[in-house]
């Protein structure tokens, strides 16, 4: 090797090589910088709620810090907050889960990190949709796995389904991961969907985990967890996102009996524990009175999502399903560009209004779709309305 093309001491691993930023991110800092110029940003590219995080939890964690709980918890989590989740499935989805399968994790991310640490060998594939959650496919590779892509369409809800894991399989794959409801599509997999899935799965000795993260956060009528259907999925679900504590970083993740063991383990190597003051705070998620107010922002959710839909459809964006659940719409941009990223930093730069493109998604038709996060007020979807009109009138998009 000559002395030039050494590798320095501080060169990223190969395997960093397969990592993309996340561009809602990129959109993001973009967005940052204009308002520091002045300028009046709409912010429906951010994935997380905007309202502050219920009383009675952020009471308790004031209450654990005052009672001095800074130590590490079991890595498991506290006994007491594992016994409540059991408790939630029991109440909202009649199931019975035993806490000793519940891991509380470091947000849905840890609990996604720990899956593919402990699931995935060098050379597996893991089949998972296309559009998706952009981080997964990274967890796979991180762990020396493929993320098989499976691209989705209106057809399908956007969602897998056994004929595509059918086409899309090779004997390399050992997993499936789906999210329902599922980022950035906001559709939701079905009973039977999951059913077919479950079974395909189980024909095919393939590991199935769902993200259950939007779970709380959905407008239709009984949502099904994976664990009504399949006992023995890996679910994974959080407290950032219908228990409005992003910034806290707790999530959880059940596991089927035999893996009890092993999860127990790379939690503990992992990251030891979930924090603790977070934990104690969560304790309060699941009451009467924050539930009270987690649906009354449900339902400003579900306005939101109402005005907004209603408005690109007029604007002439397409809009092939309703969000069915989470905070995103997915939004066809055919009738004004063939370049989403342009078609973002148009909006952003000379109209004020930040969104994420499709190709922070995935692969497929990328360049078509655009996600819009109702995670403002209505006041600023009003502003971003008039604004998204003033730029499809302009005829700029199409630049
Ligand atoms: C589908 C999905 N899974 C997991 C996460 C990670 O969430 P957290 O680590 O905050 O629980 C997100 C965040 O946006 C998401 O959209």
């Amino acid at each position: 090797m000559s002395k030039n093309a050494r590798k320095s001491r501080f060169s990223p691993a190969a395997r960093m090589q397969q990592v993309n930023p996340f561009r809602v991110m990129t959109v993001l800092e973009r967005a940052k910088a204009l308002e520091a110029q002045g300028r009046k940003i709409v912010h429906l590219e951010v994935g997380e709620p905007d309202f502050v995080t219920a009383s009675p939890i952020l009471e308790a964690g004031r209450s654990a810090l005052a009672q001095g709980y800074t130590a590490y918890t079991p890595a498991a989590g506290l006994p007491q907050l594992r016994e409540r989740i059991a408790q939630h499935y029991l109440d909202t989805q009649g199931i019975v889960v035993v806490p000793e399968r519940i891991f509380v994790t470091p947000g849905a991310s840890g609990a996604l990190s720990l899956v593919a640490q402990m699931l995935i060998n060098p050379g597996d594939g893991v089949l998972m949709s296309d559009p998706g959650y952009p981080c997964n496919r990274n967890y796979v590779r991180l762990a020396g796995g493929t993320a098989q892509l499976v691209p989705v369409s209106a057809q399908t809800d956007y969602q897998l389904s056994a004929a595509q894991l059918d086409e899309f399989s090779d004997e390399h794959t050992q997993g499936v991961w789906a999210a329902s409801p599922n980022n950035p599509t906001g559709t939701v997999l079905s009973r039977e969907a999951l059913q077919a899935i479950s079974h395909w799965c189980e024909r095919r000795d393939a590991h199935f985990l769902v993200d259950e993260i939007y779970h709380g956060l959905d407008y239709v009528d009984g949502l099904p967890s994976a664990l009504q259907i399949c006992d023995d999925a890996l679910v994974i679900n959080s407290f950032s996102k219908y228990f409005g504590m992003t910034g806290w970083r707790l999530g959880w993740l059940v596991v089927p009996q035999a893996l009890v063991a092993p999860a127990n383990i790379l939690a503990q190597n992992l990251f030891i524990a979930a924090s603790t003051i977070a934990q104690h705070a969560a304790l309060r998620a699941f009451d009467q009175d924050t539930s009270v107010i987690l649906e009354q922002r449900r339902a400003a959710f579900r306005c939101r999502r109402d005005f907004l839909t209603a408005a690109l459809m007029e604007l002439g964006f397409t809009i092939a399903l309703p969000t069915q659940g989470a905070f995103y719409i997915y939004a066809g941009i055919e009738a004004f560009s063939v370049n989403s990223e342009r078609f973002c930093q148009i909006l952003l730069e000379e109209f004020g209004v930040a969104i994420t493109p499709g190709t922070d998604f995935g692969d497929f038709e990328n360049q078509r779709y655009v996600r819009f996060a109702f995670t403002t007020g209505m006041a600023e979807l009003e502003i971003a309305v008039q604004r998204l009109r003033a730029a499809v009138a302009s005829g700029r998009l199409s630049q």
